[in-house]
């Protein structure tokens, strides 16, 4: 991780001693907080360029309407994992109370920050992966999270760390591509999950990510979509809201206080 957080004055939240503002982040990192090689940050570059325009026929054919309807229900201190681009920047709710944008791959985050000046919101751009979040134990409303669990090193890690960072009542929102068991499609997805992260920066078409939801949180609302306009393999969406369960959020906080007390 390359943000460096100092504990927060109000007790409730740490403060990112890196933003937008100040320090933009200019040398990409992997998720466990090492250098890129060369040819990984020149690939990071590259994932980052072509990005938008790989996504463009998908938003246009339903992803985009999808981000809008999903993002209509985010409340108070809003969190969102895995930003990317920031193409969910423009569906926020104008009375969020504060948004809070995480991504770790350093030129993701550039172009998010771009996106973020570009439409004149207060926000922050944290490099931070999900799996390690500069953000204070029950300190958040909403969290976003629009196919980032394809791609994060440990989803299970991950998880953990949205339910601590929610407030009781808080909500995750999401929409994630995901394998289809028992299908042609998902033998497909299996067989082609290696080679697709190689070119997909990491992201995984085989993962069971409902199931890892459904491990610590109560799912509250969830449709099965297409994503269409894109490659069949990432195609079965889950979209939906949920809260953590009792269990997870115990799990969580006792993780939290393990690690960082
Ligand atoms: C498919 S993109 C999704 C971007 C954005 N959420 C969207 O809806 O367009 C996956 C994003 O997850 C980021 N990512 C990779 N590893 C991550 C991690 N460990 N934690 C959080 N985000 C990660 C990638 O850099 C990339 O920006």
């Amino acid at each position: 991780m390359t943000t460096t957080t100092t504990a927060g004055t109000t007790g409730t939240a740490t403060t990112p001693a890196t933003t937008a503002a100040t320090t933009p982040v200019t040398t990409p990192t992997t998720t466990t907080g090492r250098a890129h090689p060369r040819s990984a940050t020149l690939r990071a570059r590259l994932g980052a360029t072509v990005y938008d325009p790989f996504l463009a026929r998908g938003e246009r054919l339903g992803l985009e309407r999808r981000r809008i309807a999903l993002l209509a229900g985010a409340r108070g201190r809003v969190l969102e994992i895995g930003t990317g681009t920031g193409l969910n920047l423009a569906h926020y709710p104008a009375d969020v109370e504060e948004l809070v944008l995480t991504e770790p791959v350093a030129p993701m985050a550039d172009r998010a920050r771009a996106r973020l000046a570009a439409s004149g919101r207060a926000a922050e751009v944290l490099a931070a992966p999900a799996e390690d979040l500069p953000v204070a134990t029950a300190s958040v409303d909403t969290v976003v999270s629009t196919l980032v669990l394809c791609t994060v090193r440990d989803v299970e890690s991950a998880l953990s760390e949205v339910a601590r960072v929610l407030r009781p009542g808080g909500r995750l929102l999401f929409v994630e591509h995901v394998h289809a068991a028992g299908t042609a499609l998902g033998r497909w997805q299996t067989r082609l999950a290696g080679p697709w992260a190689g070119c997909a920066g990491g992201c995984r078409c085989d993962r069971d990510l409902l199931a890892a939801i459904t491990a610590r949180f109560e799912v509250r609302t969830l449709h099965r979509a297409e994503w269409t306009g894109m490659p069949g393999i990432v195609r079965p969406l889950v979209v939906g809201t949920a809260t953590p369960s009792r269990a997870a959020t115990h799990g969580a906080w006792e993780h939290h206080v393990t690690r960082r007390t």
